[in-house]
Order: C-alpha cells, then structure tokens, then sequence
C-alpha cells in the first residue's frame, strides 16, 4: 500500500512512518518542519520506499503533489499545543483549519480508500463527564480545540458529501520517543524527563491532582492501522453491534463511514503519580534524580481537572486493544529519552 503520513517528521508521524516502513508499505511524508524535524526522518532516506515532501498543507497543490497514487492517508500535520493557540489563534486555525481542508480535498480527488486523521481529546471541551464517550462532548476551551472539532464536522460533512471514508482519532496526552522536549510549547512528559534529567524541578501547574489518560504511542500506532485497514463490512458489521449496546438503533444502517473514535488507555493518572513515575524511572540510572522534588505553580488556562476515555468503541468497532499502560510507557519513554540524552 501506498500511504500518505501528513506531519511525519513529527513526533507521532515519525513513528507511524518507522512502523508502516517496516511493514514494507511505501510511505510519503509531507512535512514543512514547523514543529517535526529532519532529524527524527533521517534515518528514513535511504530506504527507497520512503520519500520526503518538505511542504505547506495550506498550499493546495503540495497536498494533491503529495496524496498522487496514494491509497491511505494518515493526517498528522497541525499545530498542536492549547498554549500555543491561545498565544496565537491566527496561525493554528490556518494550519489546522485550512491545511485539513485542503488535505481532505486532495484525498477527495485522489479517491483514496480511506482518510485517518489526528483528532484531539481536546474536543470534550468542558464536559465534565467521565470517562469521555465519544457522542457527548461539551464546548470548546481553546482555539486549538475548536480547530480540532471542526476537522470532525468537515470529515463527516465530506463522507457524506463525496462519499469518502474517513476515521477521527481523538487521540489522549499521547506520550513516547521523538516527542520533542524542547520550545515554549513541549508536552509535560519530555518537559519533565529534560527537567530532571538536567536536574531541575519540573513545575506542577495546580495542586497535582488533575489527571489524564496518558497514552504510549505504541497504542496509537494501533488504532491508526486499525482504522486504516479494517474493512468496511466489518465497520458496518461492528457498528450495529455498538450502537444497539448504546441504544441508538435507529442510526445503525448508515452505509457511510464517518467515524470517531477515542484512543487512549482508558486509565488515569494524576500529575503527582506522573512526576513520581518519570523521576523514579529516570533515578534508575542517576541517583541524583531521585532527590529532585516537584515545585507547584498556578493552573494553566484551559487545562480540564481530568481526562479519561472510555475506549469501548474502539475496542467494539475496530478490535482496538491497546498493549502499554501508563505505567509501562512511561519506563519505555524514560528509558530512550536517558539513552538519547544522557
Ligand atoms: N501529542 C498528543 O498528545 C496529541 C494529542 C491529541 C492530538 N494530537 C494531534 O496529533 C497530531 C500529531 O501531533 P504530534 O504530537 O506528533 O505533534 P508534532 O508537532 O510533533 O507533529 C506535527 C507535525 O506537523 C508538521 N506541520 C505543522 N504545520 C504544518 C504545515 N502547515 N504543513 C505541513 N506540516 C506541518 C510539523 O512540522 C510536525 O512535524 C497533530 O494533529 C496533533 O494535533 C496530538
């Protein structure tokens, strides 16, 4: 297969594009570096299955240069980063609004089998409802979000419209190696790790009892083959089954796939847990690390007391199964970011 990975010099990208090539399908990057790197692709290049589009999703043309001959695509590129949004709105609606939109004609006209794309947990919005259920969401807290949720309405507006499939991944605090520790807007995991590992002390934002479902990336690779490569029927076939296990029967004979799905763990961990799990782990190989002690500072804007997903539809419709708790990610995490940056 032929697959088109938007945003694969990033931190998921890259690790669908290492996990597709060794599944020797041919892949295409387009990536115009703003937030990924050449360095988390290089080791790619010589593999002549691998070709690399340094380019804009908001020009057009580079989209449908790109998707040419492609029967998937996996659409990662955006600008991620709540904080970021909130500094900059302008910039993340146009990377995020304009460059999907213009991903979702170019898949269009190319007639690819299906469009898999980046969602965001983010879409829960203030829903205090827990765990998130993906048919119940509440209403945006930042820019970031609501770029996020539009992708979903212009998906499904699109599948029903031109008849396309395309599967949203709402993915939750996805974390694991090539996540970048660097820049005003690093997720907290690598945020930490490079904290401690240069013996510093990574600041809780709160009391450290908010908590999220974080996510190994193992996991997500998962869910985008899955929703890749399930067929059609057995979507069908499976979302009978899980809509007469929610009760809405009425919806079950659609014969358009436009679809979103959580993908998490289905766990919960607090910031405290966090901080201890990534400290103790890290403190494995540097005594010194296990001295360090959290510092606390104020919330953050935006930021939800909890995050939790339930991931039965996933698990219901596409056999999603994930393999890595938390807890488990976070020693594999460690482990490469104290080899890499030690
Ligand atoms: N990491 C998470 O926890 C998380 C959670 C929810 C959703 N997501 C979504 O997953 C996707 C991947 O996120 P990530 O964590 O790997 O972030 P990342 O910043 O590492 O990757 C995003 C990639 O998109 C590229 N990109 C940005 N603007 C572009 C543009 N205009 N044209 C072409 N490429 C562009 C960047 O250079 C980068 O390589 C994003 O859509 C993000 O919103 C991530």
């Amino acid at each position: 297969m032929k697959i088109l990975i938007t945003g694969g010099a990033g931190f998921i990208g890259s690790n669908l594009v290492e996990y597709f090539l060794n599944k020797k399908h041919e892949i295409i990057c387009l990536d115009n570096l703003a937030t990924g790197y050449m360095h988390n692709i290089e080791v790619f290049i010589p593999n002549p299955k691998f070709t690399f589009i340094e380019g804009d999703i908001r020009d057009l043309e580079t989209c449908k240069t790109a998707v040419q001959g492609c029967d998937y695509v996996l659409h990662e590129a955006a600008l991620g980063s709540v904080p970021r949004s909130i500094n900059d709105p302008a910039n993340t609606n146009s990377v995020n609004i304009d460059g999907f939109l213009n991903m979702l004609i170019a898949a269009r006209d190319e007639g690819v089998k299906r469009f898999v794309y980046a969602a965001s947990s983010s879409t829960y919005g203030d829903s205090k409802k827990l765990p998130k259920v993906e048919n119940e969401i509440g209403k945006p807290l930042s820019p970031y979000a609501i770029t996020k949720y539009v992708n979903e309405l212009y998906a499904d507006v699109f599948a029903k419209t031109y008849d396309m499939e395309c599967i949203g991944l709402r993915y939750f605090n996805v974390f694991g190696k090539r996540q970048d520790p660097n820049g005003a807007y690093a997720a907290v995991i690598p945020l930490w790790v490079k904290n401690l590992l240069n013996h510093e002390r990574p600041v809780i934002n709160g009391d450290g009892t908010f908590s999220r479902d974080f996510t190994y990336i193992e996991n997500v690779i998962q869910a985008n083959e899955l929703a890749a490569f399930t067929p059609t029927e057995t979507i069908f076939l499976n979302r009978e089954k899980y809509l007469s296990e929610i009760e809405e029967i009425q919806n079950s004979k659609s014969s358009i796939v436009a679809e979103v799905f959580n993908v998490a763990f289905g766990g919960n961990t607090n910031l405290i847990q966090l901080f201890e799990a990534l400290r103790d782990n890290l403190a494995k190989h540097d005594k010194e690390i296990g001295k360090i002690q959290a510092a606390f500072g104020p919330n953050r804007a935006g930021d939800i007391p909890h995050s939790q997903a339930s991931i039965f539809k996933a698990n219901t419709i596409l056999g999603y199964n994930p393999k890595y708790d938390a807890k488990t990610g976070f020693e594999k995490a460690c482990e490469w970011y104290f080899q890499k940056y030690k």
